[in-house]
Order: structure tokens, then C-alpha cells, then sequence
């Protein structure tokens, strides 16, 4: 039979014990294994104490049953505790890792800005569009017939040379000039047509101050019935006085292209601040739309007539921006191109 004191001496034990596991118990697994292992229904130990009440003396059962319901208190109450700091701590540790320092300086956000190229582009693009011109779009990879023979360059004409072609195959050439798009706009549209074709243009040329192998082109054709070299020069100048001033002096002088006849070629009296002051600069080639394109893409040439134009946006931003080196143009250097943001 087991006494009071045995029973006592156990209890102490056991309280003991469960401080010692507590101390070293750091999670809620350990923790609850604790309380599995000293109170658990079945197998705890205090549980087991419990249990051995009735093999006590009748006298003594209610000082022991005593004894255990603070023992059992005790362990509750420990766990608990120790549960509750465990949670805590996992707290401030969250709270410490997710700490925002507010007073850290802000990451300065740099606006973009557009590409000089694309400032002259929107900006022709405004005149003509205010003109009723709509903007057209053609393949850069295009084929031969398109990039020349339509546009009265046959395989032997001596004109080819004029630009040096990268070709991709046989008959397949990179675009040297926008000017393929004139004959693909006549294909798919019966005049009037107005329209404005800007887009990259390919030719075998060395990259230097003034010369760059992939360069933008902005074309201009407007055909219908009576149209005549009048309306060039006055669509041309209206244009030129619009984008470099309204008092600035313009002119036209002769010039040669296989596919429009006459030829010219638009100038400007402009100063583009190089420091040699104002002089004529050239800003597009221009002309009457041939007769042997019109046929070429399928329109009577007795009934119908035209002009055309083709400019560089790289040589009008040149003298719009002061540039002396096209190449500042396609490097993508930010340090220059913020300037224009
Ligand atoms: N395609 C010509 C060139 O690249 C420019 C041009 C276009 C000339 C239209 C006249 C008419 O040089």
C-alpha cells in the first residue's frame, strides 16, 4: 500500500521534472509532447497519480487528493506560460524581421522620356495628319519588286546603286527607303489616298558622323486625279515653315530619284547652330509620283498623278537639336538622351 509521503515525494518529483523539460522546450511540438507526457487522459503521469488515490488510507486520500489538484494546477499553469512566451516571441521576431525603417530615403523614380527621333516624328506626324493624311505601315523585310522594280529600278538600272542593299535572299531585300510603301499603299487603296509611312530603313554604309546602317525614313505620298507639282511645293513649304518657323525661307532645287519625275530636292534657310549661322540644308527628296509607278501598281497614270516625298527624322532632329554626330542618335546613351525627358 502506497502512503501519503510516497505519493507526496512523487508529486515533488514529477513538478521537478516538468520544470527542468520546460526550460528546455522551445517549440509548440516539444510543448505540447510536455503536456501529453504529465497530463495526457490516458498515459499522463499526473493522471497516473491520480489514480493511485484509492490505494490510499482513507485518511489520508483527502490531503493527497489535495496535493495533486495543485500539482496538476501547477503543470497547467506552466505550459500555459510557457505557450504563451513561445507565441510572444514569435511575435516580436516577426514584428522585428517585418520592420519597415520609414526614415530610409524613398528610391528616386526617373521618369522616361521620348527618343528625339520620336519627338520629330510625332511632330511631322501632327502636320500632316492636320492635312488629312492617315500614317501607313510596310514590312522592313521586303522583296525586290517593291523596293525597286516597282519603283522603276529595274535589275540593271544604274539608279540601284545609289543605295547599297543588304539582301536576305535571292529577291528578298532589308528595305533601303521607305518608298516600297508608296506601292503598297496604290495596291490595297483606289486614290485619293494621303499618306505618311515612317518606319527603319537598311544600307550597306559605314556608321559615322553622317552615316548610320539602320536609320528611320518617313515617306509621304498623296495621289489622286489633278494633283500637280503646285500642290507639292505648297503641301512642302506649309510643312517646312510649320516645323522650323513660320518665317523661314524655303526652296526647291532639282534633284534625281527613278521613281518620281521631276525630281527635288526641299530646302531650308535655317541656322542649325553649329556656329556657321543660317544656311539652305536640305531636309527631303521629293517629286511628281512616275507614271511607270502608277502603272506598276495597277493605277492609270492618264487619270491619275501625284507627289511624294521622303525625309530623315535623324537629319531633321540633326538641325532641330543641334546634333553634328548622327550617331548620338542610335547609341541609346542616356546621358544623352535625358536631355529630351
Ligand atoms: N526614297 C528616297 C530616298 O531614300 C527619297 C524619296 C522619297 C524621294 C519619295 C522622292 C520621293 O532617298
Amino acid at each position: 500500500m502506497s502512503s501519503l509521503d510516497d505519493l507526496k515525494t512523487r508529486a515533488h518529483e514529477l513538478r521537478e521534472r516538468l520544470e527542468g523539460q520546460l526550460a528546455s522546450a522551445s517549440d509548440q511540438t516539444s510543448l505540447q509532447a510536455l503536456r501529453d507526457r504529465f497530463l495526457g487522459r490516458k498515459a499522463g503521469e499526473v493522471t497516473a497519480l491520480f489514480k493511485d488515490l484509492g490505494k490510499l488510507a482513507a485518511d489520508d486520500r483527502k490531503d493527497a487528493g489535495e496535493a495533486l489538484n495543485t500539482l496538476k494546477a501547477f503543470c497547467e499553469g506552466a505550459i500555459g506560460e510557457a505557450e504563451a512566451r513561445l507565441e510572444l516571441g514569435l511575435r516580436d521576431s516577426r514584428l522585428a524581421s517585418e520592420r519597415i525603417d520609414v526614415s530610409l530615403p524613398g528610391r528616386a523614380r526617373t521618369a522616361g522620356g521620348k527618343h528625339p527621333l520620336t519627338l520629330v516624328r510625332e511632330e511631322v506626324e501632327d502636320v500632316f495628319i492636320g492635312l488629312g493624311f492617315d500614317i501607313f505601315d510596310g514590312p522592313e523585310v521586303d522583296d525586290d519588286f517593291h523596293c525597286f522594280e516597282a519603283l522603276n529600278m529595274p535589275a540593271d538600272h544604274p539608279a540601284r546603286d545609289m543605295q547599297d542593299t543588304f539582301y536576305l535572299a535571292d529577291e528578298i531585300v532589308l528595305r533601303t527607303h521607305t518608298s516600297p510603301v508608296q506601292v503598297r499603299t496604290l495596291q490595297s487603296y483606289t486614290p485619293p489616298v494621303r499618306v505618311l509611312a515612317p518606319g527603319n530603313v537598311y544600307r550597306r554604309d559605314f556608321f559615322d558622323a553622317t552615316h548610320a546602317p539602320a536609320f528611320a525614313q518617313l515617306e509621304g505620298l498623296a495621289i489622286d486625279e489633278g494633283i500637280t507639282f503646285a500642290d507639292l511645293k505648297a503641301t512642302l513649304a506649309h510643312f517646312a515653315r510649320a516645323f522650323y518657323g513660320q518665317r523661314t525661307p524655303t526652296r526647291l532645287v532639282p534633284s534625281y530619284f527613278p521613281f518620281t519625275e521631276p525630281s527635288g530636292q526641299m530646302e531650308v534657310f535655317f541656322d542649325v547652330g553649329d556656329g556657321r549661322g543660317a544656311r539652305w540644308i536640305e531636309i527631303m527628296g521629293c517629286g511628281l509620283v512616275h507614271p511607270a509607278v502608277l502603272e506598276a501598281a495597277g493605277l492609270d497614270s492618264e487619270k491619275y498623278s501625284g507627289w511624294a516625298f521622303g525625309m530623315g527624322p535623324a537629319r531633321i532632329a540633326m538641325s532641330r537639336f543641334s546634333l553634328t554626330d548622327i550617331r548620338l542618335l542610335y547609341d541609346s546613351d542616356v546621358r544623352f538622351l535625358e536631355q529630351f525627358a
